[in-house]
């Protein structure tokens, strides 16, 4: 049984995300329009464009593809298009509800979208070629019995790809300095200042040796970490001088190792 804090947690994460579908606050479009998802595109792209090394839609055509935690369907839109037989689940109806509109608008289908938790993903072992999570499983309480979970529903042989948060990384120190330093507080850690600031309550960002050790266990092969310096890191909003304050510290720190994104890919065994 889960414990009633974190169901509570859980609640409220779920609260967050359905009340406004990730990515979709930078749109002013009419909502489930054309335009408003193709706004919506264009940006996830160019803030996010590590998205395409990484998943390789193009890749997995005809293959059984289960994405955690789809969000507005930006990336679900590309596994569907690219020809895999595409599932999805989401804690929020209102990611349901963005990918069933979205699919429609562009004549795709999904095998079954649905909303479910990522602790609990309800598919049968060994089940998918491929499963994808991207910035999900750091938002659920338990993120290892998460990650359990993604490898069970995969196939032996199957690939599972994964993004989480990097704690060393450049944006984590920002929030560090704005959350904690600038309030007086330098006591405050850097995951204290993620958990209460970073999107819904309860974010965790982790390192490479906490990710090793979360797949410890597990029957897996071809593992690879990597962290990637993104748009978020390199302060690309803001002023020339923050810009290239970033560039400098990521420089001197080995660039994508102080990147915000993890990126983990494996085999299941
Ligand atoms: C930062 S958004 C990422 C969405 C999408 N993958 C993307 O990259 O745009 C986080 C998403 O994770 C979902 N989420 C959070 N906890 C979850 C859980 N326990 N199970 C399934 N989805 C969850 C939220 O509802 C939200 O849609």
């Amino acid at each position: 049984m889960m414990s009633d804090t974190k169901n509570e947690m859980k609640q409220q994460v779920q609260q967050f995300w359905n009340n406004q579908a990730c990515g979709t606050q930078f749109t002013d479009k009419e909502k489930y329009s054309k335009e408003y998802f193709e706004d919506i595109e264009d940006l996830r792209y160019r803030q996010e464009p590590e998205i395409f090394s990484f998943a390789q839609f193009t890749r997995f055509r005809d293959k059984k593809l289960l994405e955690v935690g789809v969000g507005a369907g930006t990336d679900f839109l590309q596994w569907a298009r690219a020809g895999a037989v595409v599932y999805g689940i989401d804690l929020t109806p209102e990611a349901v509800e963005h990918v069933h509109h979205r699919l429609s608008l562009y004549g795709l289908k999904a095998e079954e979208i649905k909303v479910a938790d990522s602790e609990n993903i309800p598919f049968p072992d060994n089940f998918f070629d491929i499963v994808y999570s991207w910035g999900v499983i750091h938002h659920t309480p338990d993120t290892p019995k998460a990650m359990r979970e993604i490898i069970r529903v995969c196939k032996p042989g199957g690939t599972c790809k994964v993004m989480i948060y990097h704690r060393h990384s450049l944006l984590s120190y920002f929030f560090w300095i704005k959350y904690a330093l600038l309030k007086g507080k330098p006591w405050m850690s850097l995951s204290k200042v993620l958990w209460n600031h970073m999107e819904s309550i309860g974010t965790k960002a982790y390192t490479i040796k906490e990710v090793h050790q979360m797949l410890k266990m597990n029957t897996i092969e071809n593992l690879k970490i990597q962290p990637v310096l993104t748009y978020y890191d390199k302060m690309t909003r803001f002023n020339k001088l923050f810009r290239l304050c970033a560039k400098l510290v990521a420089n001197l720190f080995g660039y994508n190792k102080v990147g915000w994104f993890l990126t983990i890919e494996f085999n299941k065994k």
